[in-house]
């Protein structure tokens, strides 16, 4: 479904992006760890063509992204991608928010467009909001408005950017249900998370990232319980017990 081949990226002088070699296959779940300032957010930002790269090859369902002469909207309506931040647009309903990018972009007959608005916003539970206005819905019910707004697109593929760090911490589980609902589905997914929870249970394969490099990658199971990287070792340490971390460095 994805595969970055010989990927760097700068930002100005910083190598943000240093030879990344990655395979996602159809129907895989990958989540993608690491530091804050790693690259994790800018490689699945490359994916579709949100950033730009300076050397290598990024083949998205057999399409060269950022080759010349690509349509980047082409590209975009084939992913779904979903933020830390819901930017649902705040004068329209979750269904209307659903409806846009299939009407627009996808020139679908609006009824047509409603009732699988209504489908999707059912499937991440939240058939009762849909008339709902983003302000009077919780964050949590945002962010599944946001799924289900991406997958109104119909994206064979779906990019998620810390789609729950935004939230309070009683609201993250329900956004997570919907994700591992979808994974169940066989949706491949690429997923940017610090909950690791959620990649222990529904991670095909963990990608521990530094310094833009991909220093790690391998199943969870193996990654969580000691993985080969000293540096991501270290990480696994921190997130642990951060505390402990906080007081050693002080
Ligand atoms: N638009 C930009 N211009 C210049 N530098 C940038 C830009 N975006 C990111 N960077 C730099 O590139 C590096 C990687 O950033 P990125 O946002 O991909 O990290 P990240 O792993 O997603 O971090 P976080 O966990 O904090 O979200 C960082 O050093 C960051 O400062
Ligand atoms: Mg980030």
């Amino acid at each position: 479904m994805i595969s970055f081949e010989g990927v760097n990226k700068w930002y100005g002088s910083h190598h943000a992006l240093v030879d990344v070699n990655e395979t996602v296959n159809k129907g895989e779940v990958v989540v993608v760890c690491g530091p804050s300032g790693s690259g994790k957010s800018t490689l699945i930002r490359t994916v579709n063509r949100l950033e730009p790269i300076q050397k290598g090859r990024i083949v998205v369902n057999g399409q060269d992204v950022h080759a010349r002469g690509v349509d980047v909207n082409d590209v975009r309506r084939g992913i779904g991608f979903v933020f830390q931040q819901f930017n649902l647009f705040p004068h329209l309903s979750a269904l209307e928010n659903c409806m846009l990018a299939p009407v627009r972009l996808g020139k679908m007959p609006r009824r047509e467009a409603r009732d699988l608005a209504m489908a999707f916003l059912e499937r991440v539970g939240l058939a009762a909001k849909a008339n709902a206005y983003p302000a009077n819905l919780s964050g949590g019910q945002q962010q599944r408005v946001a799924i289900a707004r991406a997958l109104a697109g119909k994206p064979p593929l779906m990019l998620f950017d810390e789609p729950t760090s935004a939230l309070d911490p009683e609201m993250v589980n329900e956004v997570l249900q919907v994700m591992k609902g979808l994974a169940c589905d066989g949706m491949t997914m690429v997923c940017v998370t610090h909950e690791m929870g959620f990649a222990r249970e529904v991670a095909d394969r963990v990608i521990f990232m530094d310094q833009g490099q991909v220093l790690e990658r391998a199943r969870p199971e193996n990654f969580f319980r000691k993985p080969d990287h000293p540096r991501a070792q270290r990480f696994l340490s921190d997130i642990r017990s951060p505390w402990v971390t906080a007081a050693g460095a002080a």
